[in-house]
């Protein structure tokens, strides 16, 4: 790793001063897996900070690889980060024991990709669901009867308490997933490509639930995706990743009307467009190859040998995560921001 890539603060969005706490306040999150036999640590999240206030949903989306789940695992503390901070409800959150953990798994839950990979297979459907429930010290009979009633507020049949996962589809599956996740009454949701592993057509139902479950209790989503049209839907900001690392956030509308990072335009660029003419008439930004290893990042700004626009400068210097315009909360990590509108 370059002093250059080591240097650089990825500062996050002035807090309100006035304001109570977000709900979820993370900073300068780091993640360094150990590296294989002697080789460097890994650095697959660098440096991540966002806020996500409560009822709101935040998207982050970026290629496999980039350090979506690392992050979100982080946050709901499958994984202890190497460094930075996580903030939940002005707590912080980012050591604590596994003891201490216990009331804080309530408020914060977690929605997997692979829905049946993520449910166990030996056990049946009430028991799946009533799981946190029982780990809380909820009686067999309370968590049993609140498991069915999530049956019913996620779209499930509560008389299929008893049948086991294989018997459910995919979509089915992931709602089984959801009601999991719900039992203990939680106020974040960090859903990791919860849609991704389904067909397009239940996809937009199991979008269309977490829309409403989100309407009804007051939910905060951090939803993760590669798919940057699932996100368009769902979020209202955005935050884009490259190689461990915020590189744009901001609100959803002025991030897909005006992308101004070099790379959320190359990914817009890559999402049809509903309008035929419009589809012929636009740009493509392709990129060159596949995006580098976070165990040997590139010096200065680690998108410069994929980027279109890379002068000499972006070989040797990161740039910080900054603001491009006054009065937009919205922050882009490059030398030469694009203030051009749509891709
Ligand atoms: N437990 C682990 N040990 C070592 N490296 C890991 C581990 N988990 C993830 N990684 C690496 O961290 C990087 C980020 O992974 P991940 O967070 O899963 O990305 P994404 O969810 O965006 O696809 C990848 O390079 C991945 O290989
Ligand atoms: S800093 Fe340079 S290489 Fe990096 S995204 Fe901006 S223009 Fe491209
Ligand atoms: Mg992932």
């Amino acid at each position: 790793m370059t002093t250059a890539h080591a240097a650089v603060p990825h500062p996050a969005p002035a807090p309100d001063p006035a304001g109570p706490p977000p709900l979820l306040r993370v900073r300068d999150l780091t993640m360094a897996f150990p590296g294989r036999r002697r080789s460097a640590p890994v650095r697959a999240v660098d440096g991540v900070g966002f806020d996500l206030a409560e009822g709101e949903t935040l998207g982050l989306v970026g290629e496999s690889g980039c350090g979506k789940s690392t992050t979100g695992r982080m946050i709901v503390r499958l994984l202890e980060p190497t460094s930075g901070s996580v903030t939940y409800a002005g707590r912080d959150v980012t050591h604590l024991s596994q003891r201490a953990l216990k009331p804080l798994r309530r408020e914060i839950q977690m929605v997997f990709q692979d829905p049946h990979s993520s449910l166990n297979p030996r056990q049946s459907v009430a028991r799946i669901i009533a799981d946190p429930l029982l780990v809380q010290g909820s009686s067999a009979a309370d968590a049993r009867a609140r498991a069915q009633e999530l049956m019913e507020l996620v779209g499930l049949i509560p008389e299929h308490a008893d049948r086991f996962p294989h018997e459910f589809s995919g979509g089915q599956a992931q709602r089984i997933g959801i009601a999991r996740a719900l039992a203990t009454g939680p106020r974040l949701v960090v859903a990791d490509e919860p849609v991704s592993a389904l067909d397009v057509s239940v996809q937009a139902q199991i979008v269309n639930l977490m829309e409403r479950l989100q309407a009804e209790l007051g939910l905060a989503y951090l939803f993760i995706a590669h798919d940057l049209s699932v996100v368009k839907r769902v979020c209202d900001r955005v935050a884009v990743m490259y190689l461990g690392r915020i590189v744009e956030i901001g609100a959803k509308d002025r991030v897909y009307e005006a992308p101004a990072h070099p790379y959320t335009r190359a990914l817009l660029s890559a999402v049809p467009l509903p309008d035929p003419a419009a589809e012929r008439s636009r740009e493509r930004i392709t990129l060159l190859g596949d995006p580098p290893s976070p165990a040997a990042p590139p010096p200065g700004c680690t998108f410069h040998p994929r980027c279109p626009k890379a002068q000499a400068v972006c070989r040797v210097e990161a740039p910080p995560l900054r603001s491009i315009a006054a009065g937009e909360p919205r922050e882009v990590a490059c030398h030469f921001p694009e203030t051009d509108g749509p891709v």
